[in-house]
């Protein structure tokens, strides 16, 4: 990696937990992720082989993304945006997504990508907290066949937030859409403009500077906006990806994720460029028009790793092993898993049919604050199905109780991270208070996950899951409290509770508890409109698999609903201590 100046110091920790990495060092994750390429052999590799979900395809070389973002980077500029700003990015799994979030960080400006899949309410509160002034989005976008209309509900969230002066349009879809005057603007139209010249300069950025915003899901409240920056995360997805995947010249990487999501910002878009691989990207449903999409495009493209979500692999696999034994798998020589405790049923599959018993099995444990991989095996690393095995370099973890005190080998207790590394999170935008409460304020000086672990008597860290109101479901994150508060804003609901129970699929499902308001008079469809109303509000994946209508919730003295009794009633397990519970 290259520096425009190097830094005075690695580890500034004099204002903890606030910890700043790379002090006084000059760069641009973009100048180390395409810039610095252009010079070598790479110029003219390809860095990104995308496929659409209808069967098109197009390719970009390092060269040819180069122009791509330079070219945005400039309309970005002509519409006024700067450093400090942060331009919100929704869009279906498309070039453009990469395009658009590198184009900002080349001109020094902080991106904010909310994922495709989240819709009206989820889009608006994401766009009010950042103060986006310019948003990009698209028509739509394919999925299983349908398109997804997503400037639709672009409009109607713009529509509650009134900051977006400017909305970029990708044309992905073509139906006819609503085009607002002095707002909207087609991004081909704008990008064969001669503001969209094809030379911009790199904005060298400090160490620290913002390099994005992602918004994640928390114990309580509105999602939080995690803050990553040009510097650490650089040095911190690279290494990562480097080391665990052993990523060569010839490599054709495919990481199956979002780049709406953390795992898509750093392992499909930042860390396979900075490593100058070439990244496959595929827009659409893993099943589409067949279970055997993703086999068929390993055999096409040569793909050589492919990384992915237990959920995913869940299923592809109970449509049987015919459909990957029609294909020829034999340029894959690693596979990867992240996002949730990979079952022993899974794992055996995705080794046996997809590796072919040859491929090691990366088991990565990472979060959105982390920004890479903390707990993961390496290709040498003997593996054991379900554990991420031991952290990565200059990692410590542990496993520890209420007191801060290492529980004993094999009991489980809270996951913490006892120092600091370049990659983590640096704060939650304009809260410090609740970065403070939410990671440091239990451990002090240890980080906490928010997960639950045991670690065996090799020191294998075996992840459990989550301890807090954040429920993994299909490996996606959300909270509680966001389910709940699209509940709420239902004019038939007074109050909502929302728990995760384990599915065979998804991992975890979402069932909520609701209370109506006075009068109303809960029919057969209501639950049904419900489900709709959040599919509506907060995106499909948030919908609850069961809606149950209540007289009451448990409820502690002080008014919290208790929902781990809520979860113990459901799973007819002991209610443990409820001596808190509310007469
Ligand atoms: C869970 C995703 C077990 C965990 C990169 C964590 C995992 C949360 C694994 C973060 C894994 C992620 N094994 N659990 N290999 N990887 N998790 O922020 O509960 O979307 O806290 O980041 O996913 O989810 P996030």
């Amino acid at each position: 990696m290259e520096w425009f100046q190097k830094w005075d110091k690695v580890l500034d920790d004099s204002d903890a937990p606030f910890y700043k990495w790379f002090v006084g060092g000059k760069t641009n994750i973009v100048h180390n992720a395409i810039d610095r390429h252009l010079k070598t052999h790479r110029k003219n590799k390809l860095a990104l082989i995308w496929v659409g979900e209808p069967g098109d395809s197009r390719t970009f070389s390092y060269f040819a993304l180069n122009r791509e973002v330079s070219k945005f980077a400039n309309v970005l500029k002509s519409m006024g945006v700067k450093k400090g700003d942060i331009v919100t990015i929704y869009l279906p799994r498309l070039p453009e997504q990469m395009i658009a979030m590198l184009a900002c960080a080349k001109i020094g400006a902080a991106h904010s990508v909310v994922y495709g899949g989240f819709s009206v309410e989820a889009l608006a509160e994401r766009i009010e907290d950042a103060q986006s002034r310019v948003l990009v989005t698209a028509d739509g976008g394919w999925l299983r066949g349908k398109i997804i209309a997503l400037k639709d509900i672009a409009d109607e969230a713009m529509a509650r937030q009134p900051t977006v002066e400017t909305c970029i349009v990708v044309k992905r879809t073509g139906q006819d859409i609503y085009m607002e005057a002095g707002r909207d603007y087609w991004y081909e139209d704008l990008m064969s403009l001669p503001i969209a010249g094809p030379i911009c300069e790199t904005e060298p950025t400090d160490a620290e500077d913002m390099l994005f915003i992602l918004y994640t899901s928390g114990t309580t409240g509105r999602p939080k906006g995690v803050i990553h920056t040009h510097g650490g995360y650089m040095v911190f997805t690279y290494t990562t990806l480097k080391y665990v995947f052993d990523v060569k010249d010839e490599d054709r990487w495919w990481c199956a994720a979002d780049p709406g999501w953390i795992t898509g910002h750093s392992y499909i878009v930042y860390a396979p460029l900075i490593n100058g691989v070439t990244s496959f990207m595929y827009e659409g449903a893993p099943t589409h028009p067949y279970p055997n999409r993703w086999w068929q495009m390993i055999e096409n493209h040569g793909i050589t790793i492919l990384y992915t979500a237990p959920t995913a692999i869940r299923g592809l696999m109970r449509f049987g092993d015919s459909w990957p034994n029609r294909h020829n798998l034999g340029s894959l020589r690693l596979l990867g898993t992240v996002g949730e405790p990979i079952n022993p049923e899974a794992w055996k599959w995705y080794y046996t049919v997809i590796g072919q018993e040859r491929c090691p099995i990366m088991d990565t444990w990472w979060q959105t604050e982390t920004g890479g991989f903390m707990i993961t095996p390496l290709p040498i690393t003997p593996l054991k199905p379900g554990s991420a095995t031991r952290p990565f370099f200059g990692i410590d973890v542990d496993v520890v109780d209420d007191e801060s005190q290492p529980v004993p080998t094999g009991e489980e207790g809270y996951l913490v991270v006892k120092t600091p590394w370049p990659g983590m999170l640096r704060a939650v935008y304009k809260d410090p208070d609740r970065y403070r409460e939410q990671y440091w304020d239990k451990f002090k000086t240890m980080y906490q996950t928010g997960d639950s672990a045991r670690k065996d008597e090799d020191g294998y860290v075996w992840v459990i899951g989550r301890m807090d109101d954040v429920i993994k479901v299909s490996g996606y994150r959300l909270g509680t409290a966001e389910v709940e508060s699209a509940l709420v804003s239902h004019p038939d609901v007074s109050e909502a509770a929302a728990i995760g129970l384990p599915h065979e699929l998804k991992g975890n499902a979402i069932h909520a508890y609701v209370i109506l308001r006075a009068g109303v008079e809960g029919d057969e469809n209501l639950a049904e409109t419900l489900r709709d109303h959040v599919g509506h509000e907060m995106g499909p994946i948030a919908k609850p698999e069961t809606i149950t209508v209540v007289d009451t919730l448990p409820k502690t003295r002080s008014g919290k609903i208790m929902r781990r009794l809520l979860k113990a009633r459901a799973l007819g397990l002991p209610e443990g201590d409820v001596s808190t519970l509310e007469e």
